[in-house]
């Protein structure tokens, strides 16, 4: 009854304060509630600048995140290697269309490419004529890419396959409905047996005459004859640049505005045995020749046509500096001697070269074939994932630390061994720190690095969530605490700096990890309400951290920072990011001390991550129920801002700074006010 009391006297307090200052505009709730105090010094003497690099994203071959996913091919399985290189082996997920009386379906070693010999042969029975007759649409076989091609209006596709035939072939190219029944787009191509007696490419540019977002790609044919199919591609003309990237999945990750992209792994990188362990070589130069491999961890195939030269151009494209994880000659199952890792770290130094080596170098020119002969802005470099537990892992780190700094002396070198509660005992410019927790725990962790040392290599929190229950499949809850994580990394970005959420995609169909930044289908994407705290922290890199001190009653649940930034069109604002984890409304004053006489902070905008439930979660149905809501903040000159702060909510509050010289100036020529 007493602290009731209290708290109404506390309010009413606030309420005097609030409203005695000019242009104060904030509604203010009924209810007993916190209140808190952020001071903020505006001061430069106590600022300072946060890395460029602190946020970034973790792109790993998760979820169907790269094949099916932000790579636009729609062909899945497109060199019929993923049933493994014995034959007969399985064509999954290509289907026949037709059945034993038309057509025999399968494969043999004969293609024409060396590092992938399986190809698909198709034996037709029936004919046009005389008594087998095919069906009139035809038989063959068809590809449903991964849960359905999105194949829409207007657009075009192009098509690519290679193809052998002892007779003379009539094959129609089709995008059709899901049940081959409503033909989307088609194209006939015939040929003389003299024209395809060897290996013969072929393409063909399909413009769909509708939209059917769960479609397939069939390759069929009326006429007898035995034909075999290699390397079916089909992908949309309209990817990012023409690199490949979905575009609209593209540019979800460009409004992080991400200032690195880890990359392709994780466990993907390892492997669980390392004969399936992402290895570079195998994936660059013409996509046709690419092996594939299955990826053991996360269990499917992946043709790689987004290899390591597409990682090293999203990376570009993002204007996000590239950060290679490679394998350290370290599964989960099995690892390589100390003594015979020299083979691996000369595939990482040769991955090195191929990123930013000079054209004429060996595998420099290999990158400039295929098309970027300026050298890409690799600088940073990861040994392995998640390793340092294991028995190779320091003699296998220091071969490629010491081979690496001898060629590359610039190159940043990232330990996979936790150095935040203890020195490390082996060289390193950064080490890894990955976190999968409680929402509570992720939130008290804000403070994890208050107390690490100072000296030796810089923390690079490179994988972080709130997982379990707590998260679901991507709650309200779970990015709260993040974002209270992040405002502690911020604030600790002397020793913390680089950052990235993990995962960051997951195809809505093949969900191996839960929660995900970004969900999405053959069509559609949504944002995880962990999404949008990513959004909230775009500017922070580069940005300046100020000193600010909050005085709550409520530690456990309410955390802030100031940064001040600047927009493109150079304005300087300050931002207040505030995290109430709490169930009630907060009173909060900020008090902005050692503002620069010249300068005045006015209004700007308030941006807010709530909902009405803390487990609220997005969906294709609702892909905006958990989303920022931003309002004009309508304040004016004021060093003491009086605001309400909603139960189980992220705000960030702008203020923008404007010389005082300024808006007198604008007084003078203006009857109207600037707030
Ligand atoms: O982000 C998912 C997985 O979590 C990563 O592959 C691995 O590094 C971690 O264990």
């Amino acid at each position: 009854m007493s602290s009731c009391k209290v708290s109404w006297i506390v309010f009413f307090l606030w309420l005097f304060i609030g409203l005695s200052l000019p242009y104060h505009c904030f509604a203010i709730e009924a209810g007993a509630n916190p209140a808190a105090q952020l001071f903020v010094d505006a001061s430069t003497g106590s600022s300072r600048p946060i890395p460029d690099t602190l946020f970034g994203i973790f792109f790993e071959e998760i979820n169907h995140a790269g094949a099916g996913g932000l790579w636009a091919e729609l062909v899945s399985n497109r060199g019929f290697e993923a049933g493994g290189p014995n034959v007969p082996s399985n064509i999954n997920p290509w289907a026949i269309i037709g059945n034993e009386t038309s057509l025999i379906v399968s494969t043999d070693r004969s293609s024409c490419f060396d590092r992938n010999k399986v190809a698909l042969r198709m034996e037709v029975l029936c004919d046009s004529q005389d008594t087998n007759i095919c069906p009139s649409e035809g038989v063959g076989i068809y590809n449903p890419g991964f849960w359905g091609m999105n194949i829409e209006q207007g657009k075009s596709y192009k098509v690519v396959f290679y193809v052998r035939s002892t007779d003379a072939i009539n094959i129609d190219v089709s995008l059709t409905g899901s049940n081959g029944l409503q033909l989307l787009a088609s194209a006939n191509i015939v040929a003389p047996a003299s024209d395809v007696s060897d290996w013969t490419r072929m393409e063909v540019l399909l413009e769909a005459k509708g939209t059917n977002h769960n479609s397939r790609l069939q390759l069929t044919t009326t006429q007898k004859g035995v034909i075999w199919f290699d390397q079916v591609s089909a992908m949309p003309m309209d990817t990012y640049k023409g690199h490949g990237f979905r575009n609209e999945l593209f540019q979800m990750l460009a409004d992080i505005k991400p200032r690195f992209i880890r990359f392709p792994g994780g466990c993907f990188v390892e492997g669980e045995w390392l004969r399936n362990a992402f290895r570079w070589k195998e994936t660059i130069g013409p996509w046709e020749e690419r092996p594939g491999h299955f990826g053991d961890v996360w269990m499917y195939w992946t043709d790689d046509g987004f290899g390591h030269f597409e990682f090293l151009q999203l990376a570009e494209d993002l204007n996000a500096l590239p950060v290679w994880v490679f394998n350290n000659g370290i599964g989960h199952q099995d690892q390589v001697d100390t003594a015979s890792v020299l083979p691996f770290v000369q595939e990482a130094l040769d991955g090195i070269e191929f990123a930013r080596g000079d054209p004429s170098s060996k595998w420099g020119s290999v990158r400039a074939e295929m098309g970027h002969p300026e050298p890409f802005n690799l600088k940073y470099v990861a040994v392995g994932n998640e390793d340092c537990g294991k028995k190779n892992y320091r003699g296998n780190y220091l071969k490629f630390y010491d081979a690496i700094k001898r060629t590359y002396p610039d190159i940043q070198i990232i330990s996979n061994c936790d150095g935040s509660s203890r020195l490390l005992d082996h060289p390193a410019d950064f080490y890894d720190f990955h976190v999968y927790t409680s929402a509570s725990n992720l939130f008290s962790m804000a403070h994890q690095f208050d107390r690490t040392s100072r000296i030796g290599p810089k923390a690079f929190v490179s994988e972080y969530a709130v997982t379990g229950k707590d998260a679901g499949t991507g709650s309200l809850y779970a990015a709260l605490a993040e974002a209270a994580f992040l405002i502690g990394l911020e604030k600790n970005s002397d020793i913390v700096q680089m950052a990235s959420y993990a995962p960051l995609f997951v195809h809505a169909n093949d969900r191996r990890w839960n929660p995900d930044a970004i969900v999405f289908n053959s069509s559609h994407a949504y944002g995880t309400p962990s999404y949008w705290v990513q959004r909230f922290f775009a500017e922070s890199s580069g940005a300046t951290l100020l000193n600010s001190t909050l005085k709550t009653n409520s530690s456990k649940s309410l955390i802030a920072s100031a940064i001040t930034w600047q927009s493109e069109d150079s304005e300087t604002y300050l931002r207040i990011k505030f995290v109430n984890l709490g169930n009630s409304s907060v009173y909060l004053s900020i008090i902005v001390n050692g503002l620069d006489s010249n300068s005045k902070l006015i209004g700007s905008t308030k941006t807010v991550l709530t909902s009405t439930n803390l487990m609220d979660e997005n969906s294709f149905m609702q892909p905006g129920k958990v989303a920022p809501n931003q309002t004009d903040l309508l304040i004016g000159a004021l060093n003491k801002i009086n605001v309400v702060v909603q139960p189980f909510s992220l705000t960030s509050f702008d203020l923008l700074k404007e010389s005082v010289k300024l808006r007198m100036k604008e007084a003078d020529t203006s009857s109207k006010s600037s707030i």
